[in-house]
């Protein structure tokens, strides 16, 4: 993948708008049919050519932002955080997730927070660890026999499945992987059919009966269906488990006495289930296919594992700080390909950015993928460097300029868990397999509201040797 330029932030105090390069219908349909396409592709083009702060307009549509310029996104999600809502892309998404918290605004948005933000403490996270790793040892079983009979697989599903099963244990203390083919395929489609509708500047409205709003309503009504049945089981007995479900439930709000509705759950539930699972898995994923291309990092990584877990000792809560190779080639992966490649916010204002203008009403769009390949902040962006996350990385590098879990007021709330989640899967993984990228399988982003491998990512595995270990 080309690396970006990263030319500078204009020097002068007066705020100027950002360059916009298209200014004809034709122009601005070309480079629509890109950005359709793979925006990926096109953003990587075109930032070495129009800067680190640029704006596209198309049709009669309001021109967006793109940036992968520190300061701005450090301004836009933190300095000035509350000028900014999370805008009409997200109300796209508000067509699976409701008013949950990915989604929601304003105090509406803080309270729900406040309610959720107890269940992601340090101390509920030790008490997940054993969850997580229950969760690996089934995905452990269900990878041997690939392993004994050399044939691929594509383990971008093993790792949706196994993350979804960790989701559900820890979050919800239902089995709800038994539906791991329905969920997967659901969202699927769901996050296919949405990304199309963030992306397009206009859209059908959905109750016009075309084959995508009705691929779109189908997978959404599934998936709504599973979390409605799932509170369904939990009001019949609501004091079985104590996890994120019943805290959801019983909190009530401190002004009204009420508590969450059905529908609120709702949202809340499948909100916590899409981010919680795909995001990890699709980082996971990633993570394996690096290191079956960089074999000094996986024998550093296997060595660290050994040692830190004799034996084949599977790994738990109090190992974590043993594991710190794990979580510097996890924060590595995350670099490279962010699973949330993405972050928008609309202006509610005009603001000034780093002596940019931005408009009210605008979209300014982030494009992690491109921020953290930025060379002002990575040397040799393309390299997969671990040491970058390392005791010796430098400490002045830009607060900003890494940002897999967002930033701001509206930092991921599961980026403990998720660490965490990870760490623990990885070195799993590392003590019972070894693994090769299958010769000839092609390898291409598909850069949806996640950062997904198109067509998978197929791996040959094999038993790790005991000598390997
Ligand atoms: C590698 C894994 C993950 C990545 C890369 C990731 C990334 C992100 C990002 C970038 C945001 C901010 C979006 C924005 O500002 O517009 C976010 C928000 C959020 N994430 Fe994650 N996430 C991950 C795992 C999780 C997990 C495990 C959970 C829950 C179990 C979770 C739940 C949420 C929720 C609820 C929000 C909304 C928070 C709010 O606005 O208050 N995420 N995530």
């Amino acid at each position: 993948m080309a690396t970006v330029a990263a030319p500078q932030a204009p020097a002068s105090a007066t705020p100027r708008d950002p360059y916009m390069p298209f200014r004809t219908f034709p122009e601005q349909h070309k480079a629509l049919g890109m950005i359709l396409n793979n925006p990926i592709h096109y953003l990587t083009s075109r930032i070495g050519m129009f800067g680190d702060m640029f704006r596209l307009r198309f049709y009669y549509t309001r021109p967006m932002y793109f940036t992968i310029n520190a300061d701005v996104v450090q301004h836009v999600l933190q300095e000035n955080h509350r000028n900014y809502t999370k805008g009409d892309m997200y109300q796209q998404l508000g067509l699976l997730l409701g008013n949950g918290l990915l989604v929601s605004e304003g105090e509406f948005w803080l309270r729900q927070r406040r309610i959720a933000q107890p269940a992601f403490h340090r101390k509920r996270l030790a008490g997940m660890a054993d969850d997580m790793t229950a969760a690996g040892l089934v995905m452990i079983d269900r990878l041997r026999p690939y392993a004994a009979s050399g044939q691929p697989l594509d383990i971008a599903k093993e790792m949706m499945r196994v993350t979804l099963d960790v989701v559900c244990r820890t979050m919800f203390s239902a089995d709800l992987a038994q539906h791991a083919e329905t969920v997967d395929r659901a969202f699927s489609a769901a996050n296919e059919g949405i990304n199309k509708r963030v992306i397009r500047p206009v859209n059908v409205p959905m109750f016009m009966p075309t084959a995508e709003n009705r691929k779109l309503r189908e997978a959404i009504g599934i998936l709504h269906k599973l979390m409605d049945d799932t509170i369904a089981d939990r009001r019949r007995e609501p004091n079985r488990h104590d996890d994120l479900l019943t805290m959801l439930m019983q909190t009530e709000d401190a002004d009204t006495g009420e508590r969450m509705n059905d529908r609120q759950l709702r949202d809340e539930l499948i909100t916590i289930f899409l981010a919680g699972h795909e995001t990890s898995a699709n980082a996971l994923t990633w993570c394996l296919y690096l290191l079956s291309q960089n074999p000094e990092i996986e024998q550093r990584l296997r060595h660290e594992v050994n040692a830190a877990l004799p034996d084949g000792k599977t790994p738990g809560f109090d190992d974590l700080p043993r594991l710190g190779y794990v979580s510097q080639v996890i924060q590595e992966a995350m670099r490279l390909y962010p699973p949330a490649w993405s972050v928008v916010r609309n202006a509610k204002q005009d603001d000034v950015a780093a002596g940019y203008r931005i408009r009210r009403g605008h979209n300014v769009f982030i494009s992690v993928y491109h921020l953290h390949r930025n060379p002002q902040h990575w040397p040799d962006p393309e390299r997969f460097d671990p040491e970058r996350f390392g005791p010796d990385a430098p400490k002045d590098r830009h607060r900003f300029a890494y940002m897999p879990f967002g930033g701001g007021p509206r930092l991921c709330i599961g980026n403990n868990f998720a660490l965490m989640e990870m760490q623990l899967l990885l070195a799993m993984l590392v003590q019972n397999f070894r693994w090769a990228h299958r010769l000839g399988h092609r390898v291409e982003l598909e850069p949806l509201i996640t950062l997904r491998p198109k067509h998978g990512i197929e791996l040959v595995l094999q038993k790790a040797s005991a000598s390997s270990r």
